[in-house]
């Protein structure tokens, strides 16, 4: 496993002692991070580096730089992870790693109290005027204590004076997909509990997401 120097640099400086360093996932195309798992003695780590495209480096400190916002939004938040470290080149954060249980395996009870509380999460986000963009179960962490919702790189906060002047109705699709990705990925596991009527504009956008976003990732 190659691991770019500058990570291992940073990683070194902040944890001198780490150890057993993994990859978790490899970013795919510039827009995707690579995800790291490593520990010491004080416990588990997972760190989300964008050190390889050095090229493009200037986008993926973009990139960073969006989502450590949300970060510091919510920050003691018990839906967001505490971030405890970023590189100072902004490539790189470390988070806690979170030893999860995939939503999909759990029990239709514990299902529903997930699901319920993954409601409380998305009404907590759109009061602050921020949508998150990519709700989906693998970006809600459940470790049978808290749930985590990760990966805010697509998420957009209309606080900004540019986006505060965005048509209303384009800023209601946004907080209405949230939304509706949240009722269709419960409706497939608590089908009597959960149900998925969306408008018909939904259907662009889902067509977009799975067909055209999809192919556009893999390049
Ligand atoms: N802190 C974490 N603890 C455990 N697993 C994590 C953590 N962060 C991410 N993961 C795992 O990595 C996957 C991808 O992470 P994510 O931040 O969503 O990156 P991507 O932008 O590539 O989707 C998640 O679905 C989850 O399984
Ligand atoms: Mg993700």
């Amino acid at each position: 496993m190659h691991i770019p120097s500058a990570l291992q640099a940073f990683l070194y400086k902040n944890y001198p002692h780490y150890q057993g360093l993994q990859l978790v996932k490899k970013g795919d195309n510039l827009f995707q991070a690579d995800l790291y798992r490593f520990h010491n003695e004080k416990g588990e780590y997972l760190v989300k580096s964008y050190h390889r495209w050095t090229c493009f480096a200037w986008l993926s400190r973009h990139l960073i730089r969006r989502e450590l916002h949300f970060y510091s939004c919510f920050q003691g938040y018990s839906f967001m992870l505490p971030l405890l470290c970023k590189s100072k080149d902004s490539l790189a954060f470390v988070v806690p790693w979170v030893h999860h249980t995939p939503i999909k395996r759990l029990c239709s009870e514990e299902c529903a109290g997930v699901f319920f509380r993954a409601r409380k999460v998305i009404s907590t986000i759109h009061a602050r005027k921020i949508t998150h963009g990519d709700i989906r179960l693998k970006n809600f962490l459940y470790n049978g204590e808290h749930l985590y919702l990760i990966d805010w790189v697509t998420s957009v906060d209309w606080n900004r004076s540019l986006l505060r002047k965005m048509p209303a109705p384009l800023k209601r699709m946004f907080y209405r997909t949230d939304w509706y990705r949240l009722e269709k990925m419960f409706s497939k596991l608590l089908p009597r509990q959960v149900d998925f009527h969306p408008p018909w504009w939904y259907y662009p956008g889902a067509f977009f997401r799975k067909n055209i976003y999809r192919w556009f990732k893999k390049d």
